[in-house]
């Protein structure tokens, strides 16, 4: 939540800014904000509620001088409404020193108690406020931004990652962070800071790592970064490993369109290199050994949002192979009810961010607690893999829609591998089983690629939905948590009430929500499901049938047993029972993207979301 961006180099600080604000602006787009010190030393602001064009057309018809310092921010509400009083930057020092923040101070309401007391002035309702007068206070007396927010931050309980400027200090930019991102871009006569990498991908792919509790001040020719007492701390470099063109459009309508379009490279990059001869090795794992893998008696996925829906899935093929029992819990659940974890359980954390606060805490609780942290993440340089034992890179690329897509593909993938990973490593799946899977998922790229064709049919069905006020998803098995990520899509991005329901549960209760014209998708388990489960869900279809539903079917191709049952049927590639779901998910990805469209919604920033939840 909330997108940072901070700048030292020449005069072209908007510039810098206002790119930075655009490829982050899936973190918040409540409103936007820049302030600047010109080339005079003087520093101006200006920001306004809404998305980052609105900030654009405030710059237009009420420009500010450029310089060669600045911050800027995007935001999602916590602390009062999004109106432009309460957008960043907020100032302090009376308007000399602008101040960012992303995350939630706790103890805003003593600190600023304490301000009023002293007779200070507040211009929003913003927790920030009080950080912005409280440097501003500091800088009185120690002069040196950097010091000034090392004593303020020492006050502060809660989540924040803030970035300060004065003006009386051009040429400097001072970050700090605790439990929120905050990483550093390295230029030539030119540094940056970024809630991520996207802030200065466009300008430079050498970024440094940011620990918790640090400050980091950065001139045009200098980084330096120190914990919370002001002691130097080591940092690490790394080489951002895609390029500013993989974060833009690229022609696409959205950016979850081409998001979508790339699935199959998703789950190809994901599985490359790791399936090697016919089996998988996972050379990540190195982190927790073979011997404690061995041990392990318990596994915990946790996750939030499409990562838990990925979970549960994994959940299927990890007990399969391994014969490891499973968990998956939502990261906020898990956290709060003393769960029991012991050094031979595995914590497996998914995120495509690697930011979500709920999940880092929850993983920073495991690690405490004694169990070994394995997080599947898609973002490098991140905060939870930071906080993990070993890290899973899944290698879907820059993700920008703010719901997930090919990320989701390829937490799945990651954990399928894993699975059969631990099936070698514990001896509870024979090589010809591993090779066999291996195979499947090697073939899945392709068969994605081949249900993506049938996306123009999907977007007509979506078409002839725009009016619809309620859809149910069923499905069974591994077709469950497909039906609950059907429904979560639907739901964030065309706002209409969706349910996914495990199809077996149908007469448990859902069933009396149908009635006739009652839309419902059913993901068919395949005729050639060992597990028997065709003819069950195809039952499941004529009950509710019967009442009247609409159904519309993911049935493998060729299946004639739902074709008199159902009113269209979405086909997809033969695979075996476990795959599927990397190919069912796939047409409620595209439906829920066109009836979006369709009804004139923002596909890539649905309303009151962010994609990345950086606070409890
Ligand atoms: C937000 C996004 C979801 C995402 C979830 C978890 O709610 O809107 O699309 O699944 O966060 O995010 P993560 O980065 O941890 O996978």
């Amino acid at each position: 939540m909330c997108g940072i961006v901070g700048y030292v180099g020449d005069s072209k600080s908007i510039e810098v800014l206002l790119g930075g604000l655009r490829r982050q602006e899936y973190r918040g787009y409540d409103s936007a904000g820049i302030a600047v010190i010109d080339v005079d030393g003087h520093l101006d602001s200006r920001k306004k509620a809404g998305k980052l064009q609105a900030l654009v057309d405030e710059l237009e018809s009420n420009p500010i001088a450029d310089g060669a310092t600045g911050i800027g921010h995007t935001r999602w509400a916590t602390h009062g409404g999004p109106t432009d009083r309460n957008a960043h930057p907020q100032l302090g020092d009376n308007g000399k020193l602008a101040l960012i923040h992303n995350g939630i101070i706790e103890n805003f309401f003593e600190l600023k108690e304490e301000l009023l007391a002293e007779g200070a002035v507040f211009t929003s309702d913003t927790d920030s406020e009080v950080a912005a007068l409280l440097v501003g206070k500091a800088y009185q007396e120690t002069k040196d931004v950097t010091e000034a927010l090392r004593q303020v931050v020492a006050r502060l309980h809660g989540a924040f990652t803030l970035l300060v400027v004065h003006e009386d200090q051009p040429g400097v930019v001072v970050g700090a962070r605790r439990n929120s991102p905050l990483v550093i871009g390295l230029g030539d006569g030119e540094n940056f800071l970024g809630s991520d990498v996207a802030a200065f991908v466009e300008h430079t792919r050498r970024a440094v790592e940011i620990g918790q509790d640090q400050i980091a001040t950065i001139r045009t020719d200098s980084v330096s970064v120190t914990d919370f007492d002001g002691n130097p701390v080591e940092t690490k470099e790394y080489e951002i490993n895609w390029d500013a063109s993989a974060a833009e459009k690229g022609g696409w309508s959205s950016f979850m369109a081409k998001e979508i379009s790339e699935e199959p490279e998703a789950v190809a990059k994901t599985l490359l290199g790791r399936v090697v001869a016919e089996s998988v090795r996972l050379p990540e794992l190195d982190g927790i050994g073979d011997e404690i893998l061995e041990n392990i008696d318990r596994i915990v996925i946790i996750a939030c949002g499409t990562a838990a829906y990925a979970g549960m899935l994994g959940k299927y093929a990890i007990e399969k192979w391994s014969r490891i029992p499973v968990d998956v819990e939502l990261s906020h659940e898990f956290r709060y009810r003393d769960p029991i974890l012991t050094e031979r359980t595995l914590v497996v954390s998914i995120s495509q961010s690697g930011e979500t606060m709920d999940t880092l805490m929850a993983v920073k609780y495991a690690k405490e607690a004694g169990a070994q942290v394995l997080s599947i993440c898609n973002t490098q340089g991140s905060s939870i893999p930071r906080e993990s034992h070993a890290v899973l890179y899944t290698h879907a690329g820059p993700e920008v829609a703010v719901a997930s897509t090919k990320a989701f593909l390829a937490q799945v993938t990651a954990l399928y591998l894993l699975g059969l990973h631990l099936g070698r490593v514990r001896s509870t799946i024979n090589p010809d089983e591993i090779a066999a899977a291996a195979a499947e998922l090697n073939d899945i790229p392709e068969k994605i690629a081949e249900v993506l064709l049938s996306a123009a049919s999907i977007k007509q069905l979506a078409h002839w939905m725009t009016d619809t006020k309620s859809v149910l998803f069923l499905g069974r098995n591994v077709g469950f948590p497909v039906a609950l990520e059907g429904a979560l899509k639907l739901k964030e991005l065309a706002y209409i009430h969706a349910e996914g329901f495990a199809a077996g549960e149908l007469k448990h209760g859902p069933i009396a929500l149908i009635e006739p014209g009652q839309i419902v998708f059913v993901i068919v388990p395949s005729p050639r499901d060992p597990l028997s489960l065709h003819p069950k869900v195809v039952s499941n279809i004529q009950e509710i049938r019967a009442r009247g539903a609409r159904v519309i079917a993911i049935a493998e191709k060729g299946d004639a047993a739902v074709l008199p049952f159902a009113d269209e049927v979405i086909p997809i590639p033969l695979a075996g029972s476990l795959f599927e779901p990397l190919l069912a998910v796939v047409p409620l990805h595209i439906f829920a993207m066109e009836l979006s469209a369709a009804k004139g919604l923002d596909v890539d920033q649905p309303r009151n979301l962010a994609k990345s939840v950086t606070v409890e």
